[in-house]
């Protein structure tokens, strides 16, 4: 079946559900994502197709609300290797666990999304359980940086320490796509984020390059190298997949090359820069003219 196709037949179903569910849920939480859906399964589908997920990737969702993103990964891929994982603190902003009265409980259920939906409950400077290496983690509309039990919102260093536990989390290929809610962001915290994100990937995808962030793993490891806050916890390759403990025994080791590199200070990958090669040969373009005339004059 062509994509387009098993596109139609999946936003039908998704209609379907949305409508049933808004006939018990016409306000409270959520209940836009069903009372108007099909702006939401739209974008949903968008950011889909940002990542395009190849069919034997793991895809991690946070906050994926009433499941859209998560149906749609399931629906369009029907390769068994394919994997959709999601967390959610499952609480409202009254702290009260979710219930048949909540529109997304009642999703999830139509979506046969219980049992890939986990309660968790993300913290400012708390691990996430992963639970895997992924090669994409996902949040889009998300509000885990503005802490409901606190009432505060995350500061530059919540953000950098999540950066990280993602970095620690994704394949070496990987990336995190991400949009926080307007609202958990300053303008310190925006530019870190808009710093690291590819803005012609985010773009090309029809998204807004200010509040929608594509970072690659590799963009994320320089970046946190830099500030100095990783002693690279090497990740395994992604063709070595294995479940990550939280119970700190997680550290694989990295590669000899990396360990010489991060012991001697040595950055080998300037070796394979034209410049350096250049600057090489002038080098010794030079050294042999001078040899030849300090010789001449003797
Ligand atoms: C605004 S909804 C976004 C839903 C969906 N991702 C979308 O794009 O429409 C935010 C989701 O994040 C969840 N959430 C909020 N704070 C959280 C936290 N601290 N840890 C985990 N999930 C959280 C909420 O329960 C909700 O499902």
């Amino acid at each position: 079946m062509s994509d387009s196709i098993k596109w139609k037949s999946v936003k039908k179903l998704l209609l379907q559900a949305a409508e049933e569910t808004a006939i018990n849920h016409a306000s409270g939480l959520g209940s836009k994502y069903v009372t108007n859906p099909e702006v939401y399964i739209d974008k949903q589908k968008k950011m889909y197709d940002l990542i395009a997920p190849a069919s034997d990737s793991k895809v991690f969702e946070i906050g994926p609300g009433v499941g859209y993103f998560g149906y749609i990964c399931e629906a369009m891929n029907d390769n068994i290797l394919f994997e959709y994982h999601g967390i959610d603190c499952m609480i409202d902003s009254h702290n009260q666990r979710w219930k048949e009265d909540c529109c997304y409980y009642e999703m999830h259920k139509k979506l046969g999304l219980n049992e890939k939906i986990r309660e968790f409950f993300i913290s400012p400077q708390e691990k996430i359980e992963f639970g895997l290496v992924f090669d994409y983690i996902v949040a889009m509309q998300a509000s885990f940086a503005a802490n409901w039990k606190t009432n505060q919102t995350w500061e530059l260093n919540d953000h950098i320490f999540f950066l990280q536990d993602c970095l620690e989390h994704l394949s070496e290929h990987g990336s995190l796509f991400i949009q926080h809610n307007v609202n958990c962001l300053t303008d310190e915290i925006k530019s870190l984020y808009q710093g690291l994100s590819d803005k012609e990937t985010i773009s090309s995808g029809g998204f807004k390059e200010t509040i929608f962030f594509y970072i690659t793993r590799k963009r994320l490891k320089e970046y946190l190298e830099n500030l100095g806050v990783i002693q690279i916890r090497y990740v395994l390759p992604s063709d070595m997949q294995a479940p990550i403990s939280t119970e700190g025994g997680d550290e694989v080791k990295p590669p000899l090359v990396e360990r010489i590199q991060s012991r001697f200070g040595i950055d080998f990958s300037v070796f394979k820069e034209a410049v350096t090669w250049k600057g090489f040969l002038i080098g010794i373009v030079m050294f042999s003219v001078i040899g030849y005339s300090g010789l001449s004059i003797i």
